[in-house]
């Protein structure tokens, strides 16, 4: 089951609660949102002062969002604004933060955990990680680069996109005075931290500073104004799509069969090989592209199917590595003996040639004594 409607939730109104996990304790935390099948989940986080962590690991991949303090994090410093993305069974440096932080903090997959390790688990997939700081080292683009557009008037800075679900985590603001008129709605679910700053929503009313939403597919949302501007941080868990209209009274279920008929115009083929029965995919279709989708933890989530257990995956791996020196030995080994058996060919047929050399030479010799005998006798 994936997480529940929670809009609006404004967190400053709610107490902390003592983080009393091995690689948490010395901070706090409040419960954002939380899929409760599998434990993925946000969370504020304050880490208290003098807060200290050895190098390690996590089992999911993990997100996080410093809003106030300074992080060390091995020889980096995360300050305001800095994201990363930390693929699971990747390992960061030891943290020390002397004077105390303010995160947001996401575990995608799992609930929060903490292995202490200095090196990598060998399937992590070290290559998907970021870091960096969103307040200075991204430059805002225009809302439109996911069509069709919000209104002018709403930025955004995409941190984090995922290829395998089109999954995005972005920051976004909107300017003052900034209006959209229309209401939307999108296929996947959409999660907002209100960094700063105050917007009104027609359905849900005001989301201040520290206002927070997770809000599942197919929910209309819109109009929206903001006065004075706001920024926040927000997330999908899949393709974000807008899907724009002016009646306030669509239910979930109007909109997911308004969805799926823009679907059944636009892409017919598509629509018509997914709707048919018969196809035994029920772990979703190959793809020559991405061979190995179905076993991704997010992918599976997605589709109601539970992680695929860290341990059998490390297994299978392990086997493949196990077979690969032994192939390669016998290949060797094989080499070798052609080698062998050609290098005795060839010493083989020097020897022969020598030997054919010198019989020709001792004939060439007894030839020439003959002949010269021969010319004597004359
Ligand atoms: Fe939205």
């Amino acid at each position: 089951m994936a997480r529940p409607h929670i809009e609006p939730y404004v967190e400053l109104d709610t107490a902390y609660k003592k983080f009393d996990l091995s690689g948490f304790r010395g901070s706090e935390y409040k419960v954002l949102s939380l899929d409760v099948d599998n434990g993925a989940c946000t969370l504020k986080v304050k880490f208290n002062g003098g807060y200290k962590r050895k190098p390690g690991l996590s089992y999911s991949d993990v997100e996080i969002f410093v809003l106030e303090g300074r992080i060390k994090v091995g020889d980096q410093v995360w300050t305001r604004g800095h994201y990363a993305f930390i693929p699971a069974g990747m390992h960061i440096g030891a943290i020390s933060i002397p004077q105390g932080a303010e995160v947001i903090l996401m575990y995608n997959d799992s609930e929060p955990s903490f292995e202490e390790s200095d090196r990598n688990h060998p399937l992590a997939l070290t290559e998907a990680s970021v870091s960096l700081n969103t307040y200075t080292d991204a430059p805002w683009g225009p809302g439109n680069i996911v069509t069709p557009s919000v209104a002018s008037g709403c930025l955004i800075k995409p941190l984090h996109y995922d290829p395998l679900t089109e999954a995005i985590t972005f920051l976004y603001c909107m300017t003052p005075q900034f209006r959209q008129d229309n209401i939307s709605y999108h296929d996947s679910a959409e999660e907002s931290y209100h960094i700063w700053g105050t917007s009104w929503m027609m359905q849900f009313g005001l989301l201040p500073t520290g206002g927070y939403f997770w809000r599942p597919e197919y929910i209309n949302h819109g109009a929206f104004r903001s006065e004075l501007g706001i920024i926040a941080f927000g997330r999908t868990d899949s393709k974000l799509h807008n899907y724009f209209h002016y009646n306030p009274w669509s239910t979930v279920e109007e909109n997911t069969l308004r969805a799926a008929a823009q679907l059944y115009r636009g892409r017919p083929r598509l629509y018509a090989w997914a709707a048919s029965e018969g196809h035994n995919h029920p772990h979703g279709p190959q793809d020559f592209e991405h061979p190995h989708y179905h076993d991704n933890a997010q992918v599976r989530h997605l589709h109601g199917e539970p992680p695929i257990a860290i341990e059998e995956q490390a297994v299978a791996v392990a086997k493949q590595q196990a077979k690969k020196p032994a192939a390669k030995k016998k290949a060797s080994r094989k080499k070798a003996s052609k080698k062998k058996a050609a290098s005795k060919q060839k010493v083989g047929r020097k020897k022969l040639s020598k030997k054919r050399v010198g019989k020709k030479k001792v004939a060439r010799k007894k030839t020439k004594k003959k002949s010269r005998a021969k010319a004597r006798r004359k």
